[in-house]
């Protein structure tokens, strides 16, 4: 039993989530690790309870299964160890827009939007009464462009941004941590499940590399961390332009250039 919060991870059967995992335990953090592949967990949990004498708690769920998904908000809401989530659980798209059909934008958006925000939703009301706590979400740099050709993910990863940034004006002030990390390509498992052969990528960066990046960046309470990104200074810039032009928005006139 740790004297740290439990840490709750969605997708911790590979890759990303996978590594949060160890490197929680690591940190002497208790853990509840989310997935659907029962096997693949529990001998993570094996492993990490033998390793670094930690308590990890399996809990199955296909998060795009109604019932299951409300079994973890129970236990999110529930649960007054768990005073982190990361919510790292997601798809990648196979094919573009043209080659979507309703069944995989329902199975792309009930994973990468839809369970992000109820299992944040979940938590938040618990962390802000007790004024402290932290939800990592997992976007994308391909939320930031869309010329890449994954529109339909990339844009789900723009809503974790978008998401994260509210939440932490929201919950920032009430002792809540809340970050987005932005990953580029990282060599796990998403590659192939989306059919895409990673060794077509120009570069790719190790899945280690990346979440002890995205720690760096938890440790320093950043809001935003974008891991391969080298110039911090550009990422401020984008943000400033952003408050910008929205100081140059006026409610009430239609700006000149579209009267007739
Ligand atoms: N790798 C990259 O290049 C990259 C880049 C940017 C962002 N990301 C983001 O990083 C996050 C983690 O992805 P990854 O790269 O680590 O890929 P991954 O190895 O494929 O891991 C995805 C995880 O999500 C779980 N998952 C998928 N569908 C689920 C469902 N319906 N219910 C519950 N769990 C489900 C998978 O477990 P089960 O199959 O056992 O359910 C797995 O543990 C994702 O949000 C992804 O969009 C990845």
């Amino acid at each position: 039993m740790s004297t740290q919060p439990t840490v709750l991870i969605t997708g911790a059967s590979s890759g990303i989530g996978a590594t949060y995992a160890e490197r929680f335990a690591q940190r002497g953090h208790d853990l509840v690790l989310v997935a659907r592949d029962e096997q693949r967990l529990q001998s993570l949990a094996a492993r990490l309870r033998e390793q670094f004498a930690v308590t990890v708690d399996v809990l199955v769920a296909d998060l795009n299964k109604a019932e299951a998904l409300g079994t973890v908000e129970a236990r999110l809401r529930d649960d007054a160890s768990i005073g982190v989530l990361i919510n790292n659980a997601g798809l990648g798209q196979s094919g573009g827009f043209l080659a979507q059909n309703a069944e995989s934008l329902e199975r792309l958006i009930g994973v990468n939007i839809t369970a992000v925000t109820r299992l944040a939703a979940a938590i938040a009301p618990r962390l802000a009464e007790a004024g402290n706590g932290a939800i990592v979400n997992i976007g994308s740099v391909v939320g930031l462009a869309p010329e890449l050709g994954m529109t339909v993910y990339g844009a789900t990863k723009a809503f974790v941004q978008f998401l994260s940034q509210g939440l932490a004006l929201e919950l920032g002030p009430k002792g809540v941590y809340v970050q987005a990390v932005l990953p580029a390509a990282t060599r796990t498992e998403i590659w192939a499940r989306s059919g895409l052969d990673i060794n077509t990528l120009p570069e790719v960066m190790e899945v280690e590399d990346l979440v002890d990046a995205a720690l760096v960046g938890y440790d320093r309470r950043e809001p935003i961390t974008i891991p391969p990104l080298a110039h911090g200074e550009r990422w401020a810039a984008l943000d400033g332009a952003r408050q910008m032009l929205m100081g140059d928005l006026r409610q009430a006139e239609v700006a000149s250039r579209y009267r007739a």
